[in-house]
């Protein structure tokens, strides 16, 4: 498996003058990003998703332990070229949206007859080759995420690292980006992207890692980390729901979970008692669940209750 982007034993501590205090935001932070994957980062608000992602780009420096993107140390000019960046603010110059894109195209080295067509066929992928000639400076939060990622796309880069991309996006831009996300993996591509929007992230990224309070607290496959403790779900038909403990009856069906080393047993009660099974299916927690649990917070939002 080539490595995309790796982080090893990065720690970044920033310095606040004013008050001497240090904030580490990323904690003896390791990681790698494999080629082709679509890698969902996570973490709550202030866990270091950001700085990881700053560093990557070469913004600014690790304060111990270094990273490569691209089998290069962070911050080489040359290998810039190869990623598409997206910030999570996006700020963009005042300029009409197809010459801005252009621009950035042009920061890439790109030009001439190929940028210019280039520009337009991503602008039309994020659905703003109407508005090509709007000035970016009078246009709205989703529309400006949108020109974020025609920018980032322009390159047709090897690397796609996104902050937060569509957390601004209506839900039809958003099926949009997931399609063009799903896109860009089918040709190769490798996206690193953070959100908060886990249902999304759910349905596009292979692999999630779940950064809190500057560390890596959970990574795996995303269907792996979804999977449940080995139970059951059973949906049946034309049965009481009494003698099934914790059944519920809703809309004519009775549905009820057993661990999974009952599931035989159970579906022979239902039809030994004259039902029918709709389905039997193994339990999926949603993201937001694991989430909670490894970020604790679980724990404090059971506790405010
Ligand atoms: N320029 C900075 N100067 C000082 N502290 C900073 C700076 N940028 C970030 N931090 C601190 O570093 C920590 C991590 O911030 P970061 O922006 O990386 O989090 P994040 O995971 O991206 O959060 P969010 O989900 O809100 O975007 C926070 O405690 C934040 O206050
Ligand atoms: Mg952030």
């Amino acid at each position: 498996m080539t490595v995309v982007l790796e982080y090893d034993n990065l720690t970044k501590e920033y310095r606040s003058f004013a008050s001497r205090r240090r904030v580490r935001a990323l904690d003896h932070f390791s990681l790698q990003v494999e080629a082709g994957e679509i890698f969902g980062f996570l973490g709550p608000n202030g866990a270091g998703k950001s700085t990881a992602i700053h560093l990557a780009m070469g913004f600014m420096r690790p304060s111990s332990g270094s990273g490569r993107m691209l089998g290069k140390p962070f911050g080489r000019a040359s290998t810039r070229r190869r990623v598409g960046f997206l910030a999570e603010n996006v700020a963009l110059y005042h300029r009409r949206a197809e010459p801005l894109v252009r621009f950035y195209g042009a920061l890439n080295r790109m030009g001439g007859a190929r940028l210019s067509q280039r520009a337009r066929e991503v602008l039309e992928a994020v659905g703003m080759l109407d508005q090509a000639k709007g000035n970016v400076g009078k246009f709205s939060r989703g529309m400006l995420q949108r020109i974020g990622l025609a920018q980032a796309l322009v390159n047709d880069p090897e690397l796609l690292i996104l902050d937060e991309p569509t957390s601004a996006l209506d839900p039809v831009a958003r099926v949009m980006v997931r399609e063009l996300l799903l896109k860009a993996r089918e040709a190769g591509k490798t996206i690193f992207l953070s959100s908060h929007l886990l249902s999304e992230v759910e349905l596009v990224c292979d692999r999630v890692g779940v950064l809190h309070q500057g560390k890596l607290v959970r990574l795996g496959r995303t269907e792996d980390l979804l999977a449940s403790a080995g139970q059951t779900e059973i949906v049946a038909r034309g049965i009481a729901p009494d003698g099934f403990a914790g059944a519920v009856a809703r809309h004519g069906v009775v549905t009820f979970t057993v661990p999974v080393h009952q599931q035989q047993a159970a579906l022979e009660r239902v039809w030994s008692l004259g039902g029918e099974v709709v389905s039997a299916n193994p339990v999926r927690r949603s993201l937001e669940e694991m989430f909670l649990e490894v970020t604790g917070a679980a724990n404090s939002t059971g506790g405010a209750r």
